[in-house]
């Protein structure tokens, strides 16, 4: 028995993410994992595009929750630890860190992008899609910051889209029972031992605003807290955070 929810498969989609939100919106509770060999309009954070390239992989898990909102979105810091293991199963060990909120970089470069989506259900609980785009095989080109594939450091071939799911959704099981039983103490402290900048300055570009500092620490719900050169403290809730090249 697999440790963890089934896997569906397509050979192509729209976007694993909007899959499971047709999937909520007619009343599927899951947990399932959706994957598709090829995605024809990936979505990534803040309105942007995601392109599957060959050999890479999408997948989105379904589920539903009773938590409420703000605490079922730290499900996208548990995504990022199980997406780092995958990383490391194929890299060694510390070959992954994290870059605030959801980031997975190799050698300083996106590697893995997280897209969580929620709604309400008729009975009052939330569904979850939480979307997880691996370049397993090669980085897209066409995006403005730096990425790359697992493959490019690898000396033998990169897993297969499957396999690799396999890993991760055990690895995201494994975190998942690690927040249910210990809270999202135990995944913060889990995310910032492998974070990406923590005591360095950044640049965070706010939905309305950008704002410079020292990323300081993870906030014990999840926020990025940013010490602002006036010395005040700036709690960071949504946005992207940019250090040096990443
Ligand atoms: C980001 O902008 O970094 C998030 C990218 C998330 C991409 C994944 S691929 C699987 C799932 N389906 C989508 O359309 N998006 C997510």
């Amino acid at each position: 028995m697999a440790d963890h929810p089934p896997i569906e498969t397509y050979a192509e989609l729209d976007s694993t993410n909007a899959e499971a939100r047709r999937r909520a919106e007619s009343g599927e509770v899951g947990p399932v994992w959706i994957t598709a060999e090829r995605q024809t309009a990936g979505r990534g954070r803040r309105g942007r595009a995601w392109s599957t390239e060959t050999g890479n992989l999408a997948a989105t898990l379904l589920t539903t929750t009773d938590r409420p909102p703000a605490e079922a979105a730290q499900l996208s810091f548990v995504a990022a630890l199980a997406a780092a293991d995958l990383a490391e199963t194929c890299l060694g060990p510390g070959a992954a860190r994290l870059k605030w909120p959801n980031d997975v970089l190799v050698h300083g470069k996106k590697a893995v992008g997280i897209l969580v989506e929620s709604g309400s259900r008729h009975d009052g609980r939330l569904w979850l899609a939480v979307g997880i785009g691996v370049n397993l095989a090669q980085a897209p080109t066409d995006i403005d910051r730096p990425a790359t594939a697992l493959a490019e450091h690898m000396a033998a071939p990169p897993p297969k889209p499957l396999d690799a799911l396999e890993v991760l959704a055990s690895r995201f099981e494994v975190w998942r029972r690690l927040w249910a039983t210990q809270g999202f103490t135990a995944i913060g402290r889990a995310w910032t031992d492998r974070a990406h900048g923590l005591g360095e300055r950044c640049e965070a570009r706010l939905p309305n605003r950008t704002v410079s500092g020292v990323a300081e620490a993870l906030d014990p719900d999840g926020a990025l807290r940013l010490r602002l050169d006036d010395g005040e403290v700036e709690r960071i809730t949504a946005g992207d955070v940019f250090f040096g090249g990443a």
